[in-house]
């Protein structure tokens, strides 16, 4: 028996990082899973990858979330593939590190766009779909910086602050039809988006050196947490943040 049997889940930002690992997560504990990215060539790699583990139990489907129409696209071939929608993980997503002054519209926009304004849009277009399912889950990633303000991070920290507001109201809102809604907010993972060129994992921890758990996380911790907001052992959980970051947001690390 897997945690998700007989579950429909959407995944995106699927084609790598904690994405991967979610929809990897997902489809071992019995789920089929629509993976949705913008990263064509590498999404469907990672769905054949699933398949070649759990045959038949992966699809990718080409989504730029900040699209309604393709967000109907992705909707419907959850349905004809997999006959419905039970879960949304909503973790694609996208960082610009620019001062405020520096920060352009263009580029503000642009972040909000796909961190904020992508999740409302999968949002919307699942809940019909949800509803004739009895209801469902939704995952929205938020961030350590959707709980405290990062120098250079001006429109990623109001993007991940306000999806946690977003996710109240939809919680509020969508609790009546049986649709859970949290969030995840993931600290320093270790995933193409926090890569330096030329770093070690040993220079990754050693960044983190002096937070409570001295290091960065891997993918797989994050959809670890994933998971239990998609399952029915978060079954009375909504309307909640869920951090996961190593105690980076505790307080002030330890004076060196
Ligand atoms: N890695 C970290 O340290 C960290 C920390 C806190 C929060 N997060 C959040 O976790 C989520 C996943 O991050 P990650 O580290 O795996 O990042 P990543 O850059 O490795 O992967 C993000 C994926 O999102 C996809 N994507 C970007 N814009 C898209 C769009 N418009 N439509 C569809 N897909 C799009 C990318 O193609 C990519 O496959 C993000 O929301 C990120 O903000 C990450």
């Amino acid at each position: 028996m897997g945690r998700l049997d007989d579950k429909v889940a959407i995944v995106t930002g699927a084609a790598r990082g904690i994405g991967a690992a979610t929809a990897e997560m997902f489809a071992s504990e019995g789920a089929r899973v629509i993976l949705a990215d913008k990263r064509d060539d590498l999404g469907a790699q990672v769905a054949a990858r699933i398949n070649s583990g759990t045959p038949g139990s992966a699809c990718y489907v080409s989504l730029d979330v900040t699209s309604e129409e393709n967000w109907s696209d992705a909707v419907a071939q959850a349905h004809s593939a997999f006959g419905g929608i039970d879960i949304l993980v909503n973790n694609a997503g996208i960082i610009r590190v620019k001062p405020l002054v520096d920060c352009d519209g263009e580029t503000f926009r642009k972040v909000l766009d796909t961190n904020l304004v992508g999740p409302y849009l999968g949002i919307r277009a699942v809940v019909g779909a949800m509803e004739l399912r009895g209801g469902g889950s939704i995952i929205n990633f938020s961030s350590a910086q959707g709980f405290e303000g990062r120098f250079g991070m001006p429109a990623y920290t109001a993007s991940k602050f306000g999806i946690r507001g977003l996710t109240k109201t939809a919680a509020i809102e969508l609790g009546p039809k049986g649709i859970r809604v949290n969030t995840v907010a993931p600290g320093p993972t270790v995933t193409e988006m926090t890569q330096r060129p030329g770093w070690s994992q040993e220079d990754y921890n050693a960044a983190y050196s002096l937070y409570p758990l001295g290091r960065m996380a891997g993918a797989e911790e994050i959809a670890a947490m994933c998971l239990f907001l998609a399952s029915a052992e978060s079954s009375f959980v909504t309307g909640a943040d869920f951090v996961a970051d190593g105690g980076v947001t505790a307080g002030k690390p330890r004076d060196t």
